[in-house]
């Protein structure tokens, strides 16, 4: 058995760099010479790229982990539309069924050291309509590191998020502070209240930068392997 957990990356709401911080991660861990792999169970939005439907996640966390892991082996429901999965899967007549991600999961985490998972949308974005992503996440008992991009508004996202994760007995493993914005300045203030309020470390300060350029991160394969699943 591995000797570190997998870990969801969950965002406070869509576009807050989920993507950017899950290739970064898995990035960081390939380097160190971890053999991690990257998964996007459920993805929305399509563009045709020479005849070919692809969705830009799948494609990016797929680049990421050394195009190892192929695309039918991280993603188990694509739709072509930018809409809300489950809506999108109803206009398809599916439904989005847990027990198929959990399987997906399993067959890619037989197949690597430790897979981070790309959640969609927020905590709450629905599934099908018992299940979010809060449950998904419960069920693959995985800590959870928390994208929040420092914007107008975060600081009540942020902490939104972390009730939903400690109400469904989810934990926090630590949050990363993203500026997704080319224009953004560096803002101290919101990051100090962030993080006094947020009960897990700071993984990184992610400046608005190419993928390729690297940035400071905390000691990920520590936490990784400090961290004991129940
Ligand atoms: N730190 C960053 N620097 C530069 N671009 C970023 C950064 N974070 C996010 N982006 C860009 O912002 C957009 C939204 O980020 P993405 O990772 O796709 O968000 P999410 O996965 O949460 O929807 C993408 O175009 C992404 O490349
Ligand atoms: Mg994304």
């Amino acid at each position: 058995m591995s000797s570190y957990t997998s870990i969801f990356v969950a965002g406070t709401d869509t576009g807050v760099g989920k993507t950017h911080v899950t290739c970064r991660i898995l990035r960081r861990l390939r380097e160190q010479g971890i053999n991690a792999a990257g998964a996007k169970p459920v993805a929305s939005g399509m563009q045709s790229v020479n005849g070919e439907w692809l969705n830009e996640d799948i494609q990016a966390i797929c680049e990421a982990a050394g195009s190892q892991f192929g695309p039918e082996l991280i993603n188990q429901y694509r739709y072509k539309p930018y809409i809300a999965p489950h809506i999108a899967a109803a206009e398809r007549g599916e439904t989005i069924d847990m027990g198929v991600i959990m399987d997906g999961f399993r067959r890619l985490a037989a197949r690597a050291e430790l897979v981070v998972v790309e959640g969609a949308g927020g905590l709450m974005t629905p599934l099908n309509e018992q299940h979010t992503f809060l449950h998904l996440m419960r069920r693959l008992n995985l800590p959870v590191i928390l994208v929040v991009a420092i914007r107008l508004g975060c600081i009540n996202h942020a902490l939104l998020a972390q009730q939903g994760l400690e109400s469904a007995g989810i934990p926090l493993l630590a949050w990363v502070a993203n500026y997704p914005a080319a224009d953004t300045v560096r803002d101290i203030a919101v990051e100090e209240s962030l993080g006094s309020r947020l009960n897990a470390p700071l993984l990184g300060v992610i400046p608005w930068s190419s993928a390729s350029v690297n940035v400071e991160m905390a000691d990920l394969v520590r936490l990784i392997a400090s961290h004991e699943n129940d």
